[in-house]
């Protein structure tokens, strides 16, 4: 007999959703997200996406995962015609006021990533995602079907992202001593407490319990393979998009490093696949 005291992967979305709603609607104000800076007509997008997925002007573009949108209106900027998915409420309708504020064309959608077959129509020739999304995600299978389910014939997938590697250390210091949080192939939720947010450590932030799930890039490489598109790339880099440890220092390209250049582990990496069908 299963036990139905216990949370069940529904449960787990949800206690993140709540969490997220309430980030969704104070990261907008945080030194962060910068987002005077993104109306004032900067991109948020960092060159490595932009150089890497090249091209992307009048392609129908989805964005999986969007938070409150900068990015998917950066991709309007670079010309692409944008759809951006996320399933926190708070966060597409910052999105969508973003979007009349820049008088900027986007499409945003409310949905859990898992139902988005059933809340969108069409084909895209570009799926993308970024910085901090799997380990919301309890299943990659199901994550890539539905990438391969939107991905027009001939489009592209591609995504950058915080590497597995560097979220199982509980510490790196700039010697390269290490202490491993926990194990690169876990598969249980890990369910835990954090005050604040990445985006301001400090903030009164009520919904503090998050549930995250591990996933190694065997694992997802795997996943998009099995979805039926051919992998292109998988590139990792010895940087993070924030500063993962206190030993990291930043460049004045805005990426985070751990200084000594004989110690170096990936803290990013980017996958393209293709839907060559
Ligand atoms: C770290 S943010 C994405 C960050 C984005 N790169 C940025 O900095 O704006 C992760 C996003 O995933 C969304 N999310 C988490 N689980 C989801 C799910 N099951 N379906 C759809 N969106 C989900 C959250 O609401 C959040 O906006």
């Amino acid at each position: 007999m299963p036990d139905d005291t216990l949370p069940t992967t529904a449960d787990f979305l949800q206690t993140n959703r709540k969490r997220w709603d309430e980030l969704a609607e104070h990261h907008p104000d945080t030194e962060f997200y910068d987002v005077e800076r993104f109306l004032d007509g900067a991109t948020t997008l960092r060159p490595l996406e932009l150089e890497e997925l090249g091209d992307v002007s009048e392609k129908p573009l989805l964005h999986l995962q969007c938070h409150f949108g900068l990015d998917t209106l950066s991709w309007a900027r670079a010309g692409a015609d944008v759809t951006g998915v996320d399933f926190s409420e708070a966060g597409v309708s910052m999105a969508r006021e973003l979007a009349d504020e820049t008088e900027l064309d986007a499409e945003f959608v409310q949905a859990n990533l898992y139902d988005l077959p059933d809340e969108l129509d069409g084909e895209f020739d570009v799926v993308y995602t970024s910085y901090g999304v799997l380990a919301w995600l309890p299943d990659l299978t199901e994550w890539a079907e539905v990438i391969a389910e939107f991905l027009a014939p001939g489009g592209t997938f591609y995504m950058a992202e915080i590497h597995p590697l560097g979220t199982t250390l509980a510490d790196l210091q700039s010697d390269g001593a290490a202490e491993i949080g926990h194990s690169y192939f876990e598969d249980d939720a890990m369910r835990y407490e954090v005050e604040g947010t990445y985006a301001d450590w400090e903030a009164d932030i009520e919904n503090t319990t998050a549930v995250e799930w591990q996933h190694g890039l065997g694992e997802v490489v795997t996943a998009l393979a099995s979805a039926g598109l051919t992998i292109e790339f998988v590139h990792e880099f010895p940087f993070s998009c924030y500063q993962q440890f206190p030993a990291m220092e930043e460049g004045e390209d805005g990426w985070w490093r751990v200084p000594d250049a004989e110690k170096q582990v990936p803290f990013t990496f980017s996958v393209q696949a293709r839907n060559a069908k």
